[in-house]
């Protein structure tokens, strides 16, 4: 393949090969990382932390982050993956030493690893809801519901601590056996299909609001796209921050890792910028098939978590085939969960197999275990344990969940985010890097390299500061 390096520059790249193997071709990392990036994320959080930060201009942070922090950090991540061709602690242990940086930069890995399995402990009870949502909707309970019974479904579920352990287990085992079985075989062929599935089902939501309620449709693009400075806060800042983290799967080494099998000669712009493009169109069309929805049925926007599992089935109840067309896109979420569950796997599993010399079908075992139980403390925590604090002007009480989201969105990924800029910017050998991203000092190498180098952590320092007063 041409790789579109000099012969000095070919004679810089890594000779590290990678002992977990290699993904087939650029599709199908770019289809991985995708099915990474899109999940939960996109159709479960976005629209309900809009929802909370007043629309708009919260959208237009997350975009500027997206598009300022996130695809630069993504080309970083996954540059390092590749050069390094090991797990993020390995890697960014192995990248460092080799350009005279601290070899204390694995410490970045480390953090990423405690992140992910955070990250996995909630993710799998809320996919474990979508897992619910399933058999709800083709059992036909939702035919004709009112936005009160939806919400009292929805608040059924989530308070029988017994029912929601079965499905956050069940999902959990569906992770398990996807990273057992290996990536390859199962998963690349089926992403290959139900990417495109979902995205076409979220279109047709999109057009079924637009038809049923023209008004409310109108009234739901007015909410995300004309921004309203005053529904602004400093927190609403860091939340759409923090999320652009999320939903691209970065500051964790997700990427990283999947970086690590990618093919030499594969450009990581382009795949970056594709990936970021898709999941965010993702989110923008599952916010335009939810908002409308919860103008139409006079349902707040800030009822946070719930908000999908209170609005989607109502507009399910509505339309004829609506039984089939909601099972149909409750099975999607579980399956575009289940893309983005096993990438958080991934970096614990694949260190504890170089460092611990663990069977990769052990190691999946023993990391899916622990994210598990902590699974189990999220759970307790929406029913028996439940305890909430209100702070003034918010319009819900929170509880251990929103600790857990803000501890990892917020604080967590922006931190492993802010490291990873500051050693691609600042550590790395950038003869090295160039080598890495094809080879020419070109227009692109030098918008990412000045973007990453300065604007993507003096941003970043920014929001912190700005979020806890400083500025
Ligand atoms: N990006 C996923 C989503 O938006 O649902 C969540 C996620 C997956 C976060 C993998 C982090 C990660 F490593």
């Amino acid at each position: 393949m041409h790789t579109g390096c000099s012969s000095d520059q070919v004679a810089i790249l890594s000779e590290r090969v990678s002992i977990h193997g290699q993904w087939s071709s650029r599709l199908m990392f770019v289809l991985a990382a995708t099915g990474s990036a899109v999940g939960l994320g996109n159709i479960w959080k976005f629209p309900y932390i809009t929802g909370e930060n007043g629309g708009g201009a919260f959208v237009l942070v997350y975009l500027l982050s997206i598009a300022l922090i996130g695809i630069p950090i993504m080309v970083a991540e996954v540059s390092i993956g590749r050069r390094g061709r090991q797990s993020p602690v390995n890697a960014l242990r192995a990248l460092a030493q080799d350009d005279g940086g601290s070899r204390f930069w694995w410490l970045v890995g480390f953090l990423g690893i405690v992140t992910c399995l955070l990250i996995l402990s909630f993710y799998s009870v809320i996919a474990g809801c979508a897992l619910a949502y399933v058999l709800r909707t083709a059992g036909g309970v939702f035919r004709g519901v009112t936005a009160s019974g939806a919400e009292s479904i929805f608040s059924g579920l989530i308070s029988d601590p017994e029912k929601l352990l079965a499905w956050h287990t069940l999902f959990m085992i569906m992770t398990l056996g996807v990273v057992a079985r290996g990536v390859r075989s199962g998963l690349e062929q089926a992403v290959r299909f139900l990417m495109p599935m979902l995205f076409l089902m979220l279109l047709l939501l999109v057009i079924l609001g637009y038809q049923l309620h023209f008004e409310s449709f109108m009234k739901g693009v007015r909410f995300m796209f004309l921004p309203d400075f005053d529904a602004l806060t400093a927190n609403g800042i860091l939340v759409a921050m923090g999320h652009a983290f999320f939903t691209l799967s970065l500051g964790m080494g997700a990427m990283m890792v999947y970086g690590s099998y990618l093919p030499a000669g594969i450009s990581i712009f382009r795949a970056s910028f594709f990936i970021a493009l898709v999941d965010t169109l993702v989110a923008l069309m599952a916010g335009l098939a939810i908002f409308p929805m919860v103008f139409a049925s006079e349902l707040g926007t800030g009822s946070g978590p719930g908000l999908i599992f209170q609005t989607l089935p109502i507009a399910f109840g509505q339309i004829p085939g609506g039984r089939w067309v909601g099972t149909l896109f409750f099975v999607l979420l579980v399956f575009a969960s289940l893309t983005s569950a096993i990438s958080l796997l991934e970096p614990a599993v694949a260190w504890l197999v170089e460092n611990r010399g663990i069977q990769r079908i052990r190691a999946t075992v023993l990391v899916g275990s622990v994210s598990w139980v902590l699974g189990v403390i999220t759970i307790l925590s929406l029913g028996p344990w439940a305890f909430g604090f209100q702070f003034a002007g918010e319009s819900r009480s929170k509880g251990l969940f929103d600790i857990m989201d803000v501890l990892t969105s917020v604080i967590m990924l922006p931190v492993g985010g802010l490291a990873v800029a500051l050693l691609a910017g600042w550590v790395l050998s950038r003869a090295r890097t160039v080598a890495e991203l094809g080879g020419r000092e070109g227009v692109a190498f030098w918008l990412w390299y000045l973007t990453i180098r300065y604007v993507t952590p003096v941003s970043l320092i920014a929001v912190f500061l700005h979020a806890i007063g400083v500025i």
